[in-house]
């Protein structure tokens, strides 16, 4: 599913991220660019990098 539709990033690509040790959403958007567009996804994109934190 899609997060950010401007920089096509997925919630598989979010959580491929925290896989390799993204643990904040400037990290995350640094190497991904969610977020840095329209910004709409970045409420969606925090819960869901937060729901990945958490698992770990
Ligand atoms: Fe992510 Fe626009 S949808 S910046």
């Amino acid at each position: 599913m899609y997060v950010c539709l401007c920089k096509a990033v997925t919630d598989k690509t979010i959580k491929q991220k925290v896989a390799e040790g993204v643990s904040s959403m400037r990290e995350l958007k640094m190497c991904t660019g969610v977020g840095s567009q329209c910004g709409k996804c970045t409420c969606q994109a925090q819960q869901i990098l937060h729901n990945e934190l958490v698992q770990l």
